[in-house]
């Protein structure tokens, strides 16, 4: 994109502040983000994983990490390491962060986490059933404990078809989730039993 696209684009209402988007590409171009040939923009390997469009983008792992809930907890770090707190999430809203999921209402955090969780898996799990086939050799089943909403499983299911997999995760997580025939989703929690 040339920078007249990309303002019209965004659609920069206060015209005294076009002048600041050229500064803003040559800090991304600087910091690898984007390459610039004459006057376009291209995405690199590493603003690809933020393009809405790419499948193996993990665009809401950025946005989990800065959105509000999260950012709290970020400036509790150096007292977290001094307090009896078991993490800065707690520290910051003083509960953790499955509880503060399970209570908010209506679910943004929640449905960012489990968006942000399943978008690093599928990057991941490309890898992991293409480059390290080996791992699952003679395997029949396997439990993916904490599995989330059953990216990694769904993946691994029906790669290795012979494989029965099973996702636990909490009941909040995975209550509506239907499974396959070598695919199982069970609400429960992991301290109390395994399946
Ligand atoms: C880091 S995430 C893993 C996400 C998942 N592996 C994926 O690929 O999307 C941790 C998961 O553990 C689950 N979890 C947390 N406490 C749990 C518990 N006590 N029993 C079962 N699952 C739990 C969370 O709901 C969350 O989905």
């Amino acid at each position: 994109m040339c920078l007249s696209d990309l303002s019209a684009e965004l659609s920069v209402v206060n015209s005294s502040k076009i002048s600041f988007l050229p500064i803003l590409m040559r800090f991304l171009v600087q910091s690898g983000f984007l390459n610039q040939h004459e006057d376009h923009y291209f995405l690199t390997p590493a603003s690809r994983l933020l393009a809405k469009d790419d499948p193996f983008n993990v665009r809401s792992l950025l946005l989990l990490n800065h959105g509000q809930a999260v950012s709290k907890a970020w400036p509790e770090l150096s007292d977290w390491f001094q307090n009896d707190s078991p993490t800065p999430f707690h520290t910051a809203h003083g509960k953790s962060l499955w509880d503060y999921i399970e209570e908010e209402q209506p679910s943004v955090l929640g449905d960012i986490f489990n968006d942000a969780l399943a978008s690093d898996s599928r990057l991941n799990t490309n890898v992991l059933i293409t480059e390290c086939k080996h791992v699952f050799k003679g395997l029949t089943s396997l439990v993916d404990v904490g599995g989330g909403t059953g990216t990694v499983s769904i993946a691994i299911a029906k790669a290795f078809p012979n494989i029965k997999c099973t996702v636990l995760d909490l009941p909040q997580v995975v209550g509506d989730l239907k499974g396959s025939w070598n695919l199982d989703f069970v609400g429960g929690d992991m301290f109390d039993t395994i399946p």
